[in-house]
């Protein structure tokens, strides 16, 4: 394959990438757009491969095979809501490829450190002679072709820095978020003394280290002292953000790796990465903006690590009152007597796999003259568009399907609210309670409906730790059980 119809190939890729990202932004596109990323991804390894400059295709493939046979199992394996430790995981794998690009980079500017002389036991001194000069030419030959010099050799110097600083936070940050999301790290926000001023250091003193590294043309101990502050930096930012803001994390983890690739494309001169990291870098900031407006959290202060925590002092654990309890059959009976239902699902719909009778619930009330709609909290569930993906799985009609900001004003005039599996989503304490973790999130008025049906398990708290007082408000009634019981029973009183 020519260089030109490489480019060509890598500008098709370019494209079907922004229009998959075009695509993904709406659901009824979202497939389409899923396809056209497949296709960009596919242009663009099989022009990687046949490009003249690639060597080593059998390995490529080898790794491929063995790579793609592990993400094809894994993707089979992984329910829904454990797609965002795979998400995670997944970005651990672009930080830590970052880094060992950068490696390699910085091995092949100084080529004559990496060239190995083989001398064969018993060789004469002829064959040695003959080996050592070999070795000697392939090193001078690598060090004519990557001979740069002045201002190109600075910014080199200075990609292949970046690159590994970003790809080393992106690695351990990543691998922190993945254990928070699997529980076998603590949710709970590291707090270490004076933390901010510590992030602060990590990030002069590698400041420091790169203009020593650009000074000295590429000092190895300077890159191996900032590599591992990078990776203690990022296990610290991301260890001392809270469970609440977890969400955030990922999306924001997202955009990292994105920007790791991109300084990979820039140290492998390769357009497509950079184009493609670029995508992915601003996509995944713009994905963590809007969720940051959506929980109320400064964009910033997040990235700083650890934000929301420092003035939280309430847990809700104060005794909150009485709660009353509801049977299937009576919550048949109101939905009957209702004539405006709004449905609020979370976390704990996707457990249970509740989606299906509540579709069927939906179209029956539908048939008999209710109006139904669905109120989607932007953080319901463990990723974004969690919910709006098993609803229409379900197929419950996407018009019925409403964001948190374009129902919240209608709950006032709502007969009946089924919080399904829903907690911190639907917790009135985020505006009420300025001592709370969750304080200034919006969430999903449904108290202010005539009547509340919440379906849980027990009285444990959401994600956030956090207790609920709407579940001790006069006008709401729970409903225990698994919900996806809870809903069957109803369909069946229906
Ligand atoms: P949560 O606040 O986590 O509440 C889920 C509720 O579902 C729990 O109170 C749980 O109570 C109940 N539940 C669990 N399994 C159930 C089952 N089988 N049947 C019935 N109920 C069940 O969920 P949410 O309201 O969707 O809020 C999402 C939370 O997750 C937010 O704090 C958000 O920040 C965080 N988060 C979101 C994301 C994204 S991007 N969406 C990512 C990570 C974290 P019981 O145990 O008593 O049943």
């Amino acid at each position: 394959m020519s260089h030109g119809l490489v480019t060509a190939a890598y500008i098709i890729s370019a494209l079907c990438f922004i229009l998959s990202l075009a695509g993904l932004s709406k659901q009824e596109t979202a497939k389409q757009g899923n396809y056209l990323g497949v296709t960009g991804m596919a242009i663009a390894l099989i022009a990687t491969i046949l490009n003249p400059e690639t060597s080593g295709v059998t390995w490529i493939i080898l790794a491929m095979v063995i790579g793609g046979a592990i993400g094809v199992r894994l993707a089979l394996r992984v329910e829904m809501t454990q797609m965002p430790e795979l998400v995670a995981i997944l970005h651990s794998f672009v930080g830590l490829a970052a880094v060992l690009v950068g490696f390699n980079s910085l091995i092949d500017l100084h080529p004559e450190a990496a060239t190995n002389v083989v001398v064969t036991a018993g060789a004469d001194l002829e064959t040695t002679l003959e080996a050592v000069k070999e070795a000697y030419s392939e090193a001078a030959a690598a060090a004519s072709q990557h001979a740069l010099t002045g201002a190109m050799l600075n910014i080199h110097l200075v990609e292949i820095f970046l690159g590994i600083f970003i790809g080393a936070v992106t690695f351990t940050g990543s691998i922190v978020a993945f254990g928070k999301l699997r529980g076998v790290i603590s949710s709970k926000p590291l707090m270490l003394p004076q933390r901010h001023k510590l992030n602060l250091l990590a990030v002069v003193v590698s400041f420091i280290l790169l203009l020593y590294f650009v000074n000295t043309a590429g000092s190895t101990i300077a890159v191996i002292v900032m590599t591992l502050i990078a990776l203690a930096f990022g296990w610290h930012l991301v260890a001392s953000i809270g469970g609440a803001d977890m969400p955030v994390v990922v999306s924001m983890l997202n955009s990292y790796s994105g920007w790791a690739a991109a300084a990979a494309g820039f140290m492998l001169s390769n357009d497509l990465l950079i184009v493609t990291g670029a995508l992915v870098g601003s996509s995944g900031a713009i994905l963590s903006y809007i969720m940051c407006k959506a929980m109320n959290r400064s964009f910033i202060s997040v990235i700083a690590g650890g934000f929301g925590t420092d003035g939280a002092v309430s847990t809700g654990d104060e005794e909150m009152g009485e709660y009353r309890e509801t049977t299937a059959e009576e919550v048949a009976d109101m939905l009957k007597n209702s004539s405006s239902v709004i449905i609020t699902p979370g976390y704990g719909m996707a457990v249970a796999q509740a989606q299906y009778p509540v579709a069927e619930i939906t179209s029956k009330l539908r048939a008999a003259g209710v109006e139904v709609r669905f109120g989607i909290h932007p953080v319901a569930g463990r990723l974004p568009g969690h919910m709006n993906v098993l609803l229409a799985e379900a197929k419950v009609p996407y018009d019925i399907v409403l964001e948190m900001d374009e129902i919240n004003d209608d709950f006032e005039s709502t007969d009946t609210v089924l919080v399904i599996g829903a907690n911190d989503t639907v917790n009135p304490a985020a505006s009420e309670d300025p001592g709370s973790p969750i304080a200034g999130m919006p969430v999903l008025e449904v108290w202010k409906a005539s009547n509340v049906i919440a379906f849980k398990r027990s009285m444990n708290t959401g994600y956030a730790g956090v207790q609920n007082p709407l579940f001790f408000k006069e006008n709401t009634q729970m409903l225990f059980g698994d919900a996806k019981d809870s809903v069957t029973a109803i369909l069946n009183a229906l």
